[in-house]
């Protein structure tokens, strides 16, 4: 779905812009190689590869089946699909030539070694904001991976998308490179959690949504929710506590979420499942804590109440047989879910559960269209699974099964239409 319809604006602020566009392309000539070291201490290589899995660095860098660093994995975006390449040290195709200067443009000012612009699907309006010490052990640690000969796989982007003008135009109006501000009233655990969550933790390129340019509001500070472009999952506010807001959780109930993936509180499902797989289960527990007392901290605000009608009694009453045959039996007559002997979560709760009654309703329907899996993790290493309904039930079905899921058990989240549950289920989701 490409939102050609951008075009207009895009091609106007380029005129606008072309003098600002031409002083950033030519801004800074490309940096020769630098005296610096290319090769850390164990100690630097150790914190570097712990560090690049808190930036989840492999998961864009390598595709299933592919040699890991290696790249090769396009993400899609409104704009066409942009593809990361190879971070390993082969001399031709990866990072072999650069130095730890390099290294440092790319992750502070997105620009590569030869003075291209990056496109901002590399997160690096959040990563400009680690330090210098923690780039290159990054840098460092990626200098001992294997070098292995493997070609970028060239953007496939829409003119004037594709050109480099575009970008500085782009770069002109939504990207500042940044640095982390500690606040020391804070004391160093907040601190730390602050600096992980709006720096290589990236947690904003999800939770702060995407404007129409494809910029994260407040140059990707804002944790406010939004919608994951192409993916039709919608990343719910971190400031708020009826959508991923976490305030008054228990710590220990929020480094579980993010160790284990699931907790008394709420679980991980889609993309946020995968960040745990891949990225968060790995970090200490300080590390974890940090994040969990800044992420309580946060200043918090209820979405605005539903505007939905309640679904017709009808459909009420056709959702409530639809759930009786097809759900209750993992997930409670009354919504309250299940656990096993042991105390593993068997099916989550969905009374009072805030995926049944956010707004806007894409993570419901998604669920229920294709079925999920909790990442399995040290703390929850066989987890469960939801079997998708997308081809059991039609999107008239799954509107009155998610209207009346919204509606029970004291729910006041109002009716779904089929036509959301068609706007909703598609897209390069799971
Ligand atoms: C959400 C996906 C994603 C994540 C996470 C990600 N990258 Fe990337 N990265 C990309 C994409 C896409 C590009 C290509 C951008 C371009 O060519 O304009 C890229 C480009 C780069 C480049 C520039 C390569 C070049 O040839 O100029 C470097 C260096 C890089 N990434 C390093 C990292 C590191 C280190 C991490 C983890 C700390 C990381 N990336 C995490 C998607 C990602
Ligand atoms: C790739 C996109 C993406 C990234 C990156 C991401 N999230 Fe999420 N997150 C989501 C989505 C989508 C959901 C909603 C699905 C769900 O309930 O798990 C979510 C849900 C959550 C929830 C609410 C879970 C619940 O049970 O209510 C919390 C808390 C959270 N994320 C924290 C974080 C933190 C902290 C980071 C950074 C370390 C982060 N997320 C990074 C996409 C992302
Ligand atoms: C075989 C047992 C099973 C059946 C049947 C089942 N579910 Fe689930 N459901 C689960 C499990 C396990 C999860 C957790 C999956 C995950 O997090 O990815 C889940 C997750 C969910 C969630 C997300 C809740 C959350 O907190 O993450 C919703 C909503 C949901 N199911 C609704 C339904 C509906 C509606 C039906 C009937 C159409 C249904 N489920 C049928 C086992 C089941």
């Amino acid at each position: 779905m490409r939102k050609r319809w951008l075009l207009a604006p895009l091609l106007l602020i380029a005129a606008l812009a072309v003098v600002i566009a031409w002083l950033n392309v030519r801004g800074e000539a490309p940096i020769a190689g630098d005296a610096a070291p290319t090769h850390g201490t164990p100690d630097q290589v150790a914190r570097g590869e712990y560090l690049a899995r808190i930036g989840n660095c492999a998961t864009c860098h390598g595709v299933r089946g592919g040699v890991p660093w290696a790249g090769g994995r396009g993400i899609a975006t409104p704009f066409g699909t942009v593809y990361a390449g190879n971070l390993t040290p082969d001399d031709d195709t990866g990072l072999g030539r650069w130095s730890a200067a390099h290294f440092w443009r790319a992750m502070h000012h997105g620009r590569s070694a030869d003075g291209r612009l990056l496109y901002p699907a590399f997160p690096y309006p959040d990563f400009s904001r680690i330090t210098r010490e923690d780039s290159d052990a990054i840098y460092f640690f990626l200098r001992t991976l294997p070098a292995v000969r493997q070609p970028a796989t060239p953007h496939a982007l829409d003119f004037p998308y594709s050109s480099q003008a575009a970008l500085a135009v782009w770069r002109a109006l939504f990207f500042r490179p940044g640095a982390f501000e500690p606040e020391p009233a804070r004391g160093p655990a907040w601190n730390r959690g602050a600096y992980l969550v709006r720096g290589l933790g990236h947690c904003g390129a999800c939770h702060g949504g995407r404007n129409l340019f494809g910029a994260t509001p407040e140059g990707g500070q804002s944790l406010a929710g939004g919608l994951i472009p192409m993916r039709n999952w919608y990343a719910p506010a971190l400031t708020a506590p009826d959508q991923a807001g976490v305030a008054d959780w228990e710590t220990a109930h929020i480094v579980a979420l993010l160790r284990d993936g699931t907790s008394p509180r709420g679980s991980a499902l889609g993309p946020m499942a995968d960040v745990v797989y891949r990225s968060l289960q790995h970090l200490r527990d300080d590390d974890l804590n940090a994040i969990a007392l800044f992420l309580k901290s946060l200043p918090q605000q209820r979405s605005a109440a539903s505007s939905r009608k309640p679904p017709d009694p009808a459909q009420k009453e056709a959702g409530a047989k639809l759930y009786e045959t097809h759900c209750a039996d993992c997930h409670g007559a009354k919504g309250q879910g299940a656990r096993s002997g042991a105390g593993v979560v068997i099916a989550p709760a969905l009374a009072g559960n805030r995926v049944v009654t956010m707004e806007p309703p894409a993570n419901l329907i998604r669920v229920i269209v294709h079925g999920g899996f909790q990442p399995a993790t040290r703390g929850n290493p066989r987890p469960f699974g939801m079997p998708p309904f997308g081809l059991a039930l039609s999107d008239a079905q799954i509107a009155a099964l998610a209207g009346y899921l919204r509606s029970s058990w004291g729910h006041q989240a109002g009716e779904v239409l089929p036509q959301e549950v068609a706007r909703w289920r598609g897209g390069a989701g799971e």
